[in-house]
């Protein structure tokens, strides 16, 4: 595949509005998983977060250490303007391989599909170099392949088993039974967590 997924590209689809991924909210599995969090205070990454609704979700419902990453500045820019109590500082337009920090809880929503399917060992060491000791990786992740060339780029069980099981304690990696409607069938639930080695 010769296309390049770097910022211009990310760019040019928010600026002509291609992003059939954005489901205009949080879905209903992350937002599930962060309404039984109790410690608001926990350090939160959100990589490719796009125009992070999530994010949204997660500093309406108290979380105050929240940080959102993405190549592209235009989504960022708009989730500011939305928000303009969200502190500068924790947004972040980083490639996300380059990024420095520590999390407690890195989440996942469309961002390992938009990567190229060559880049997915290096997307494990990242998100396990980027979590605390006990850290979590929590989302999802489509369980279908898709027939024309990515992104996005799809997968399944025995794969996703197959590229975390050395760098992360599989907690949950099954298909979600509360997917969005459009997404049903199509998608597993992960949480993983970091394993020391
Ligand atoms: C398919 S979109 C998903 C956006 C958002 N998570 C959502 O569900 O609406 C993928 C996002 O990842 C960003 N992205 C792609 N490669 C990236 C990288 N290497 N580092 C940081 N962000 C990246 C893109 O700019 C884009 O916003």
């Amino acid at each position: 595949m010769n296309l390049s997924l770097d910022e211009q590209y990310w760019t040019s689809r928010y600026l002509q509005n291609q992003i059939g991924w954005d489901v205009g909210q949080a879905t209903f599995p992350i937002k599930q998983y962060l309404d039984q969090i109790v410690n608001k205070d926990l350090k939160v990454l959100i990589p490719g977060a796009g125009n992070a609704h999530e994010a949204t979700y997660a500093f309406e419902s108290g979380f105050k250490n929240l940080h959102i990453l993405d190549l592209s500045k235009y989504p960022l820019d708009k989730f500011m303007e939305k928000h303009p109590n969200f502190p500068a500082s924790n947004v972040h337009q980083e490639d996300f391989f380059l990024h420095n920090g520590k999390y407690d809880l890195i989440i996942e929503q469309t961002f390992f599909c938009a990567l190229l399917p060559n880049l997915r060992n290096e997307y494990v060491i990242k998100m396990h170099q980027l979590l605390e000791k006990e850290g979590v990786l929590m989302g999802v992740l489509f369980s279908k392949s898709f027939e024309q060339d990515g992104p996005p780029f799809g997968g399944d069980i025995d794969l996703y088993k197959s590229i975390f099981e050395n760098h992360f304690e599989i907690k949950t990696l099954e298909p979600c039974y509360n997917s969005i409607p459009p997404r049903k069938g199509a998608e597993v639930f992960i949480l993983l967590k970091k394993k020391e080695i």
